[in-house]
């Protein structure tokens, strides 16, 4: 229950950064704007911009700065999934409960709400006040490695190019580490960074993330039944291989000094999806 309400709370604050910052831009109303906020501000879990924020909160951080990183990795996020559903990509119908940006507003615009969110990412935290707070430049670069060409992007890339072909265990690890582990990895370190987290403690926070990504591509595919990764080489079914990341995730916790609850709640969270 205490989990809930810090979730609610987190994602509370995290809506009215987002809103403030795009109110801020004085923007004339568009049907720009309009399909910028309609995916960006739609109902969501929200998970990679709380998992940044409990990496802070883990490490002490107490300052109101994370949320602007975590509205901008949920900014980079929302692209994401806008171009992901694009007819080139996924030909997605629903993103957010709701029909995808591109049947709503067509394509070209759906393409540039996408192009939008990816720099306005930027925007926000590359203002004076921000890149004054200790180790801001180097999360602004590890935010720009895990999305681009080594790390979302290439992971995009990769699934496209692997679809309908005969593909090894390894190649689709890597695939899912790439395109949804590098934003949770951006989370992690980024949450620990900001709050003054020594290097072995970040790089640990990285590993947990990239499992828990993986975990979470996996469940992905099994509620979507995609059948690619169903049986493991070493025997295990996707639930089997779940339950053995979701084990490991939880072990790397442990290693942390500090409360590890919000964590613990938050990998239980996606474990519980396909329960
Ligand atoms: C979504 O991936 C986009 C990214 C990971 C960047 P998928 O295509 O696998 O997921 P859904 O099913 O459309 O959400
Ligand atoms: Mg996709
Ligand atoms: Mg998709």
């Amino acid at each position: 229950m205490f989990f809930e309400i810090r979730m609610k709370n987190h994602i509370a604050q995290l809506n009215y950064t987002l809103e403030k910052y795009l109110n801020n831009l004085k923007l004339s109303e568009n049907e720009l704007l309009y399909s910028l906020k309609y995916t960006l501000l739609a109902p969501c879990r929200r998970l990679r911009a709380l998992m940044m924020i409990a990496f802070y909160e883990l490490f002490g951080g107490k300052k109101e700065v994370i949320y602007k990183f975590a509205a901008a990795l949920e900014m980079i996020q929302a692209y994401s999934l806008i171009h992901d559903d694009l007819p080139c990509m996924d030909n997605g119908l629903i993103r957010r409960g709701k029909e995808c940006s591109h049947l709503k507003f067509g394509e070209s615009t759906a393409l540039l709400a996408g192009d939008a969110l990816l720099t306005q990412a930027f925007e926000i935290i590359s203002s004076d006040e921000i890149l004054e707070t200790k180790n801001a430049l180097k999360c602004v670069n590890i935010l720009a490695s895990c999305a681009g060409v080594k790390g979302m992007v290439l992971g995009q890339f990769l699934d496209l190019k692997f679809l309908g072909h005969k593909v090894s265990e390894e190649e689709i690890l890597e695939m899912y580490s790439l395109k949804t582990g590098a934003l949770f990895i951006a989370a992690s370190k980024i949450g620990a960074l900001l709050a003054g987290a020594n290097d072995s403690n970040v790089k640990l926070a990285g590993k947990y993330a990239e499992d828990l990504g993986i975990c979470f591509q996996i469940v992905d595919d099994i509620l979507d039944k995609d059948a690619r990764l169903f049986k493991f080489e070493d025997g295990s079914s996707a639930e089997e291989m779940v339950a053995k990341l979701i084990i490991k995730c939880k072990e790397i916790l442990r290693k942390f000094e500090g409360d590890i609850s919000f964590l613990e709640c938050l990998t239980d969270f996606i474990h519980r999806r396909i329960k």
